[in-house]
């Protein structure tokens, strides 16, 4: 089992959940962090750090978040190591509860 980043950190990333992650299994795209899921150990620290409510583990996932799975999977190999926090995307509380952002990820 591993953890998931889901559709709400596209265009926030807050990177709240990087500092906790003992494991550093977070991969950073242009406007959204996955998890690794071959890194994960399901310590689920990163998930109350989350601002945006992004983190789930795979078994909570909502219904209608479960594409997110494999597009961690996915991007994994093509994102970069992310270990430090940063600032978040100058629009974050704006775009954080926004539906339909899965169409401006940018991969
Ligand atoms: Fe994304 Fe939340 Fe981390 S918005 S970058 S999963 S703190």
């Amino acid at each position: 089992m591993t953890h998931v980043v889901v559709e709400n950190c596209i265009k926030c990333k807050y990177t709240d959940c990087v500092d906790v992650c003992p494991v550093d299994c977070f991969r950073e795209g242009p406007n959204m962090l996955v998890i690794d899921p071959d890194e994960c150990i399901d310590c689920a620290v990163c998930v109350p750090e989350c601002p945006a409510n992004a983190i789930f583990a795979e078994e909570d996932l909502p219904s209608d978040q479960l594409a997110f799975i494999k597009i961690n999977a996915e991007l994994t190999p093509k994102f970069k190591s992310i270990t430090k926090r940063k600032a978040a995307l100058p629009d974050a509380d704006e775009w954080n509860g926004t539906p339909g952002k899965l169409k401006d990820l940018e991969r």
